[in-house]
């Protein structure tokens, strides 16, 4: 009577397996960080990155030629100052080591240049705002926030990444931007950032870690989903263009349900934990790295990341050039 259903039929022939693939990863859908350092002559591995760098601003045009090489399309860059203060001044100074990296870049190709704002790299304590008596102070914090905003659109900046995950920072930079005539700059909203443990090779990449308590008085608890919800909500009503859900493979259920609430393009943030575990395992021989990479940032796009910011991104790129994937 019935038909007997095998679901191995459409399984049997590779080029078909192909063609009825729900999801691809394109390395158009990547962003690469890079760790810009003021502080180094040459271009320095991250310990608990292998693989890698901080480059200092001289040392970046092997970089960026490189990336263009293997296709990719955009950076999200980090800054790693040679003075920290309380207020994080270095990270609005007009010649900062951000604001000069984003001209030279801008200069030397055409990649898309967006850059991280929070102040945890240029503070002398650590963390992602101003502090008064052991508190981190949201509403002083957001002046900063506008003074970094303003400082990378003027050097050119193409889109701008707060990560500080205080309340109304969105709202703060879109204000100043559009007062600046800086309307069409888009703002990468960092809007689900969890208070993860996976942060600390950053952490040691861009010398950030908080010198004393922790972030958990602004960044989310990882206990919590709708309360994410609630962060992109506010978000998107405060200008956002693009929103962000960070760490990404053990948050999969939220980008998930990102898609199913939003319409906005969500990018997943591949955390730099992530990276280290996959590259420790495969240096291991535990595990292979080449298909494990491919399995993990398919689920991120299968969960419903439009973007993905990923460390495995250059590898993904010369895999792809090799024709090995
Ligand atoms: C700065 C910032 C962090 C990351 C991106 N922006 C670190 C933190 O919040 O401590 C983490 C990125 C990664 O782990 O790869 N606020
Ligand atoms: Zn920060």
């Amino acid at each position: 009577m019935f038909p007997t259903i095998r679901m191995r039929r459409l399984r049997e022939n590779p080029i078909l397996r192909r063609m009825v693939e729900e999801t691809s990863v394109e390395i158009e859908d990547f962003i690469y960080p890079l760790f810009i350092d003021e502080n180094i002559k040459n271009k320095k591995e991250i310990n608990s990155m292998p693989g890698i760098y901080r480059f200092p601003l001289e040392k970046l045009t092997d970089e960026i030629k490189e990336l263009e090489e293997l296709g990719i399309k955009a950076v999200l860059l980090f800054g790693i100052p040679s003075c920290k203060d309380e207020k994080a001044s270095s990270a609005y100074d007009k010649n900062g080591i951000i604001q000069k990296a984003i001209k030279k870049i801008k200069n030397e190709s055409n990649l898309l240049v967006m850059a991280d704002l929070c102040m945890c790299e240029y503070t002398s304590h650590g963390h992602c705002g101003i502090i008064s008596g052991g508190k981190i102070l949201n509403d002083n914090t957001l002046e900063i926030y506008q003074k970094i905003a303003l400082s990378y659109a003027e050097s050119g900046v193409d889109v701008i990444a707060p990560s500080g995950m205080m309340d109304g920072q969105v709202k703060a930079i879109r204000e100043i931007l559009d007062k600046n005539g800086y309307e069409y700059l888009p703002i990468m909203a960092y809007s689900a950032k969890y208070s993860s443990s996976l942060y600390s090779p950053f952490r040691e990449a861009a010398d950030s870690a908080p010198k004393f308590g922790d972030r958990k008085t602004y960044q989310m608890n990882y206990s919590n989903a709708r309360e994410a919800m609630r962060e992109i909500e506010l978000d998107i009503l405060e200008g956002a263009d693009i929103i962000m859900v960070k760490p990404a493979m053990f948050y999969l259920d939220i980008i998930r349900m990102a898609r199913d609430n939003f319409k906005l393009p969500i990018a997943a943030y591949n955390v730099s934990g992530e990276y280290s575990m996959v590259k420790s395992a495969s240096m291991s021989g535990y595990l292979d790295e080449i298909s494990v990479v491919r399995e993990i940032l398919t689920s991120i796009k299968r969960a419903g990341a439009d973007i993905i910011i990923t460390y495995h991104a250059k590898d993904y790129a010369k895999w792809r050039k090799e024709g090995i994937i």
